[in-house]
């Protein structure tokens, strides 16, 4: 008979979205025309801005046209996505990054998930708690629920930062701007993290997806800021949150040269060979189209854009901040992240909160529990609605007898 990997009946029945998704379905489903704001899933409201349009639209003519249509492309992505990459996002800010280093892909949900294809079984792993759910999920779906994965508890009291593990950890995934506390690190806190991991030959999964929102200047947009890390990191980046990229899918991984770690045998082994390895059996690159609409947003115009949406959404991050704040609740983040995370009031659990927020309010967030046990009490609010209807949830919750 054959056999699964029954590491997956280990995972939770659905995962967090999809179970939200059901739940707030079921809800719609049973109350005809509730007007349902949704600040659960960080999905993006805002159209793809003018300059990734007509980038889309001059490719698919390209597409249409036997002289430049193209076939398969190089599975690292595109030299004319990679080469502006190591420009914009890291030369012209004083980090030696080269476009080989560059991995296109289709997003960092599936580079964060398929990292673990190139590490060994016998890790210790740390992630934060809370968490993204993804790191954890895929790790057990490779190696099953283990003592070797250890969860750093991140809480109002350390300002939901993880302290640096005193027993032996090889990997740990670090997300900043997080997903979900909406908190961040400053260059001293991390600076820390790269001295650690240094030392003790560990490799640390940066997961910068967020980082458009950095605003302040002693907050680190890239690890590769810090001295040395590109001898310790592998960091993750997208064009979802910033370039409003969730439906069209793009983002990019570096896996430095100088980042090598010593086989059993004692070799030398460089990382960036075997993520080159993993993606050109198992991808065959982000579409040609989608890596001309990142292009562009690296054009002048498009970073102007890519501002203007990001403001957009710190604004809404603002007024739900504010109005929160009004009402006596206590909450972090949403500074320089679009997530809001807030303490339930009155004591409540996460997933009674998120129903009474529903079924009295009509307004969709995100049990803090979903992120892990550490986010028991807690509950996340995102700030990529529109304006109008953040602003209509906000003043709802103000009007909330809870
Ligand atoms: C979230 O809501 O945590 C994000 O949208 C998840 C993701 O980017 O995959």
């Amino acid at each position: 008979m054959f056999q699964i990997n029954e590491n997956y009946l280990q995972l939770n029945q659905s995962y967090l979205f999809s179970t939200i998704a059901t739940k707030v379905e079921k809800f719609s489903s049973s109350h005809f025309g509730a007007d349902l704001i949704r600040l659960g899933i960080g999905d993006v409201t805002l159209p793809l801005s003018p300059a990734v349009i007509n980038a889309l639209h001059r490719a698919v003519d390209e597409m249409a046209a036997k002289e430049t249509f193209r076939g398969y492309g190089p599975e690292q992505g595109y030299g004319f996505l990679r080469e502006k990459i190591a420009e914009i996002d890291f030369r012209q800010r004083g980090i030696d990054i080269s476009a080989d280093e560059i991995f296109v892909s289709d997003g960092s949900k599936s580079d964060t998930g398929n990292i673990g294809d190139i590490l060994g079984d016998d890790n210790v792993v740390a992630i934060t708690n809370p968490v993204y759910p993804v790191y954890l999920d895929t790790y057990i779906m490779r190696i099953g629920k283990s003592d070797k994965l250890l969860l750093l508890s991140c809480n109002a009291e350390n300002g939901f930062l993880p302290e640096i593990p005193s027993e032996r950890v090889d990997v740990i995934y670090l997300c900043y701007p997080n997903n979900p506390t909406g908190t961040v690190m400053t260059k001293t806190e991390l600076k820390k993290w790269v001295d650690w991991a240094l030392e003790n030959d560990a490799l640390i999964l940066y997961d910068a997806a967020y980082e458009a929102y950095v605003q302040d200047e002693d907050m680190a947009k890239s690890i590769y800021e810090i001295e040395n890390a590109q001898q310790c990191a592998i960091e993750f980046r997208s064009y979802s949150k910033n370039a409003g990229f969730t439906g069209l899918r793009c983002s990019y991984t570096v896996v430095p040269e100088a980042l090598k770690v010593r086989t059993q045998n004692g070799e030398q082994v460089s990382l960036h060979g075997l993520w080159n390895r993993r993606q050109s059996t198992k991808f065959n690159g982000t579409a040609y189209v989608v890596q001309r609409a990142a292009e562009a947003v690296y054009s002048s115009q498009g970073q102007l854009e890519m501002r203007e949406m990001v403001g957009y959404y710190m604004h809404n991050a603002k007024l739900i901040r504010d109005g929160l704040i009004e009402k006596g609740w206590t909450l972090f983040g949403g500074e320089n992240a679009p997530y809001i995370w807030l303490k339930c009031p009155g004591d409540m659990d996460s997933w009674t909160f998120f129903d009474r927020l529903l079924a009295e309010c009509h307004i969709v967030g995100t049990p803090g529990v979903g992120f892990g046990s550490a986010g028991e009490g807690y509950f996340r609010l995102t700030a990529f609605n529109s304006r109008e209807k953040t602003a209509e949830a906000v003043e709802r919750i103000k009007k909330w007898e809870c």
